[in-house]
C-alpha cells in the first residue's frame, strides 16, 4: 500500500480525538522512527510503500493512540534540546517548560571557566543533568531520584548521549544533609497539586508516573522548602539554585528563597506566560 493513502486512513482514525495538525506530528515522528523519513523525504517519494507487516506495526499505534497513550511512550523515545533520550512510564516525558529552565542554567554559566559541580535532585530520564553534562564540558555531575526504574532510565540516557553522569536512588524528602557541595542545584520536582487534577488531560493522567506529579493540596511546597533548606547549606559560596514552578505558587517561591537568604531572586515565565521557574544566588 502506498503510504501516502495509508495516511488518509491514520488520519481518520485519530481524528475525533486529536486536531488535525497533532495527527500529523505523530505520522511524521512514526514515519521517522519506523522508516528514518522526514517529511520532505515523503514529499520526494510519494510512490514510497509499506508491506502487510509494516501496515499492521502502523495499526498497532493508532489504537494505542486512541486510548490516548502518550506517542513518545508509545515510541520509546522523545527529544529534549536537540537530544535523544529514551522514555517509558517509570519517567515523566521532559517538557519544552524544562528545556526553558536548562536553557536558563546554560546561559548563566556558559562563559565559566572554573569546574562547576552540580545536582539535580528528582532526575526522571536524566534530561536535565545529562544536557547540562554535555554543554558545559568542564562540569561534574550529579543526580538523585527515589525511583530505581527512573534512574534506570537515566542511566541508559547517560549513555547514549554519550556523557558521565553520577546517579543516586535517594529520597530527598528523608534527607538531613546533602554528602557534598556544589555550584549548581537544579530541580523540577512533583508540583501539581491534587485540586489541579481536572486541569488535566487524560494522556497525563492515565500514562505519567504520579509520583512524579502530584503533591497534596496543603503542603504543595514540600519539595521546594526541603531541597531549598539542602540547598542553603550545600551550596558553594555565590552557588545558583534552580527550580521549575507550579504556576500559580511564584510569589510563595520568592518569599521561600528570600526567608532562607537567597539573593539576585528571579521568577521567569514559560513560552505561554506563567511564572515557570525560579532562581537564587547562596
Ligand atoms: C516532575 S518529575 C521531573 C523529572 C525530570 N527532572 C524532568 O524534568 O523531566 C519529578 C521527579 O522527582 C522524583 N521524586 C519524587 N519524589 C521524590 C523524592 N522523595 N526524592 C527524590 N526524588 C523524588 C520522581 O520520581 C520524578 O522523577
Amino acid at each position: 500500500m502506498l503510504l501516502r493513502d495509508f495516511r488518509t486512513k491514520f488520519r481518520e482514525s485519530l481524528s475525533s480525538i486529536y486536531d488535525l495538525q497533532e495527527v500529523d506530528s505523530f505520522f511524521y515522528l512514526i514515519l521517522n522512527n519506523f522508516h528514518q523519513m522526514s517529511r520532505v523525504d515523503l514529499a520526494l517519494k510519494p510512490d514510497f510503500e509499506i508491506d502487510e507487516l509494516e501496515i499492521q506495526k502502523w495499526k498497532n499505534i493508532i489504537n494505542q493512540l486512541q486510548l490516548q497513550k502518550p506517542i513518545q511512550y508509545i515510541l520509546g523515545e522523545t527529544e529534549f534540546y536537540g537530544l535523544r533520550f529514551k522514555v517509558n512510564s517509570s519517567v515523566l516525558i521532559p517538557r519544552p517548560e524544562t528545556e526553558e529552565l536548562v536553557d536558563w542554567i546554560l546561559k548563566n554559566n556558559s562563559n565559566k571557566s572554573k569546574q562547576l559541580r552540580i545536582l539535580d535532585i528528582g532526575t526522571g530520564s536524566g534530561c536535565i543533568p545529562i544536557t547540562l553534562a554535555k554543554n558545559l564540558n568542564n562540569s561534574e555531575v550529579s543526580a538523585v531520584d527515589i525511583s530505581r526504574d527512573a534512574l534506570k532510565v537515566a542511566e541508559v540516557n547517560a549513555e547514549i548521549n554519550k556523557v558521565k553522569v553520577n546517579f543516586i536512588e535517594m529520597d530527598i524528602l528523608k534527607t538531613t544533609k546533602l554528602s557534598e557541595t556544589y555550584d549548581i542545584i537544579v530541580s523540577n520536582p512533583p508540583y501539581v497539586r491534587e485540586l489541579e487534577k481536572q486541569e488535566m488531560h487524560k494522556n497525563v493522567l492515565e500514562f505519567e508516573p504520579h509520583i512524579a506529579l502530584f503533591v497534596e493540596d496543603e503542603d504543595p511546597l514540600l519539595f521546594y522548602l526541603k531541597i531549598t533548606q539542602l540547598a542553603s547549606k550545600s551550596l558553594s559560596e555565590g552557588g545558583q539554585l534552580y527550580f521549575e514552578i507550579n504556576q500559580y505558587l511564584g510569589e510563595r517561591m520568592v518569599q521561600l528563597l528570600s526567608d532562607y537568604k537567597f539573593r539576585d531572586i528571579e521568577i521567569r515565565k514559560d513560552i505561554f506566560g506563567n511564572d515557570r521557574m525560579i532562581f537564587g544566588r547562596k
